[in-house]
């Protein structure tokens, strides 16, 4: 179970302070798929980065099964089986896919077998990518993949996708909405996936909405997808006809 209680970051801004997460608390089950979505800049990465340990926050604590990780660094936490796929994943000159996911499996021998199911499960075919380097010569979409692979090869107990859809062809989504559903499925591991996807919103146990740094709202799918359109439709004049649109 993990638990986040009264986090709130704040960064200094010239003379003053600027609050970027505001005093959030929340417990998510084990097993659950809970989705987290919201405006650009709302605070859905930082959030995530402070569960991982890549952001310390200003205030609060974090509880993972029972305990407190909030001194923890991502080392530790990857240890205790949380691992994070970054929003915009970084590049690794001199290490090929396969160096990737034996590193990620923690299998000194990890079998070009295993490899491909890995990569299969993000749409990639192994034998293009496994002596790849994970450099600029990847196009965006195939990096993110392979993170995501890399991710699934870690088995964690607590995942987190950061936008996983991001610079994602139609057919590589379909094929990582189904990776998605049968993980929770099974039950193998936690997943807090941040999206903006009506297909992986609709996946979720529960859904947060994060904005301006706070939790707008939270509950079932079909409860807060409506909620997200109607504050969609406020936002744009357009969309709320006070525009007409040409
Ligand atoms: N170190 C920092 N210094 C200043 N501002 C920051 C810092 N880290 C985050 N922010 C700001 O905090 C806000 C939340 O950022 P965050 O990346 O968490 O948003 P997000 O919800 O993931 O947005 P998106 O949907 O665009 O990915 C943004 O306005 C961002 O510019
Ligand atoms: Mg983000």
């Amino acid at each position: 179970m993990l638990e986040l209680k009264h986090i709130s970051y704040s960064v200094r801004e010239g003379d003053g302070e600027l609050g970027i997460l505001k005093d959030i608390s929340l417990t998510i089950d084990d097993h659950r798929l809970v989705v987290f979505t919201g405006p650009n800049g709302g605070g859905k990465t930082t959030l995530a980065k402070i569960i991982m340990g890549l952001v310390q926050p200003t205030e609060g604590r974090i509880f993972w099964n029972g305990q407190d990780i909030t001194d923890l660094g991502i080392t530790q936490r990857a240890r205790l089986g949380i691992s994070y796929g970054f929003q915009q994943p970084p590049r690794f000159k001199g290490l090929t896919v396969r160096d990737l996911l034996t590193l990620a499996s923690g299998d000194e021998k990890l079998s070009k077998d295993k490899c491909c199911q890995y990569l299969t499960r993000v749409g990639l075919c192994a034998n293009d990518y496994l002596d790849r380097e994970v450099d600029v010569s990847l196009s965006g979409g195939e990096v993110k993949r392979i993170e995501i692979a890399s991710i699934l090869a870690r088995s964690s107990d607590l995942m987190i996708f950061d936008e996983p859809e991001a610079g994602i062809d139609l057919w590589s989504f379909a094929r990582l909405t189904e990776t998605f559903e049968q993980i929770h499925r099974t039950g193998s591991a936690t997943m807090i996936i941040i999206s903006h996807q009506e297909r992986i919103i609709s996946l979720a146990d529960e859904v947060i909405v994060v904005g301006d740094g706070s939790i707008r709202h939270r509950g079932a799918a079909a409860e807060i997808l409506p909620q997200i359109l109607q504050d969609t439709l406020g936002a744009c004049p357009v969309l709320t006809k006070e525009v007409q649109a040409q």
